[in-house]
């Protein structure tokens, strides 16, 4: 039994009332965005209304209110991941930006040849392409923590692989293709000994659960603003001050300066020297509202909800013949990954959709991971608050179908 009022909390969101191809949508395409709530849509629009204009540059009103709400978004992502300063909060476009922006700024200031990088065999190739490209550039290796058969980290490779000569590391708190949720405190507590960085790619986590930065202990923690219920085209990076105040920015532009000559600039403080040029204003007010709105849900029971959810669907899925899970990680949050014997993952994506249910099918940007379980792609369902256990039976009867169609 959930304490969450789940109708109530679908009445928040107008999409999960479309029909698609004449049928209600089911949506458990939740890893990839999910659904916008009606403060979010309405904090947009008043935003656009009401105070369009830049941020930091205008001393006339519209100007003023939308430099307070901006600002005021920084300290709602400071409680939201329990970060101790809001000036630690940077603004980017999303995690992909955020983990460039440290590969860039803080990996170009501290790698060197020798030197090492390690993430895992799962991660994302958002939070893999660009330490590829920091180590190729700096001629430091790159190192991966291997998954074993269920899609859980081989920890026991960790004491090997972090040494004295590693930088960084960077790794997913949750799997956005396996679901698994990783022991981000063990390797945390293993970096730290070996002196190195921490970034978490908190992409798939932000909607799951409370985030404490304080209690992982890392030093970097990035998130979405579509995969919280908020608009695309912005995230969080949060960073440790110290760290920041250390690091020289990354893109040169307007409003992340102090003074500028031909003889030379000197750079704005944190956070805005990473933010070069008008942000996304109406995003990260329109993430606010989506932050505010999860914080007022229960999120243990938001958890306990999704489990059961996923248990149903992993029942399921265990119990029709001709379906493969893949990965059985010991910790699994919002999103498993399953094929069809016989059957393209793309193939069962789209007879799902002509019965109204969106799930994504594909590689899911983790190539390494398809390679290890030998699949060329997955079919995944992804879960979130909004979803319901009606909904897990409409997948059921859309898996039938997908045998009456294949055979
Ligand atoms: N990273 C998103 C996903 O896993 C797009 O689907």
């Amino acid at each position: 039994m959930t304490e969450l009022d789940i109708d109530s909390i679908r009445g928040d969101f107008p999409a999960l009332a479309s029909l698609v191809h004449g049928t209600k949508l089911v949506y458990l395409d939740n890893a990839s965005t999910t659904q916008k709530p009606n403060v979010v849509l309405n904090a947009i629009r008043d935003a656009y209304v009401h105070s369009c204009a830049n941020v930091h540059r205008g001393v006339h009103a519209l100007s003023a209110a939308a430099t307070a709400q901006y600002e005021q978004v920084r300290t709602i992502a400071q409680s939201f991941l329990n970060a101790p300063d809001d000036k630690e909060i940077i603004f980017t476009s999303g995690t992909t930006e955020a983990i460039n922006l440290v590969a860039n700024a803080v990996g170009r200031a501290r790698v060197w040849p020798g030197d090492n990088v390690v993430i895992t065999e799962m991660e994302h190739h958002s939070n893999l392409v660009p330490w590829q490209m920091l180590c190729a550039d700096r001629q430091a290796q790159l190192r991966v923590i291997p998954i074993d058969d269920r899609g859980d980290l081989r920890m026991d490779r960790v004491p090997t692989l972090i040494d004295h000569r590693t930088r960084l590391v960077a790794v997913s708190h949750i799997s956005n293709s396996l679901g698994s949720v990783n022991p981000v405190v063990d390797i945390v507590t293993k970096a730290k000994e070996m002196g190195a960085l921490v970034l978490v790619d908190g992409a798939q986590a932000a909607a799951h659960g409370p985030i404490d930065v304080q209690a992982l202990g890392c030093d970097f923690y990035a998130f979405s603003g579509h995969k919280v219920f908020g608009p695309t085209g912005v995230g969080v990076l949060w960073g440790r001050r110290e760290i920041l105040e250390a690091t020289p920015p990354w893109e040169g532009g307007g409003d992340m300066i102090l003074s500028v000559s031909f003889e030379g600039t000197s750079y704005n403080e944190v956070p805005y020297k990473f933010e070069a040029g008008t942000p996304n204003i109406v995003g990260v007010i329109g993430l606010g509202a989506a932050l505010r709105y999860i914080q007022k849900l229960d999120f243990d029971a938001v958890a306990r909800h999704e489990q059961d959810l996923l248990a149903k669907t992993v029942r399921l899925l265990n119990s029709t013949s001709g379906i493969r899970i893949v990965g059985e990680p010991k910790l699994r949050a919002a999103a498993v990954s399953f094929v069809v014997e016989g059957v393209h993952a793309h193939d069962v994506g789209t007879v799902l959709d002509l019965e109204g249910i969106a799930v994504r099918t594909g590689h899911h940007c983790t190539q390494p991971v398809m390679e290890h379980f030998d699949v060329p792609a997955t079919v995944r369902a992804s879960f979130a608050v909004y979803n319901t256990a009606a909904e897990v039976d409409r997948l059921a009867v859309g898996l039938r179908k997908v045998r009456e169609v294949f055979g």
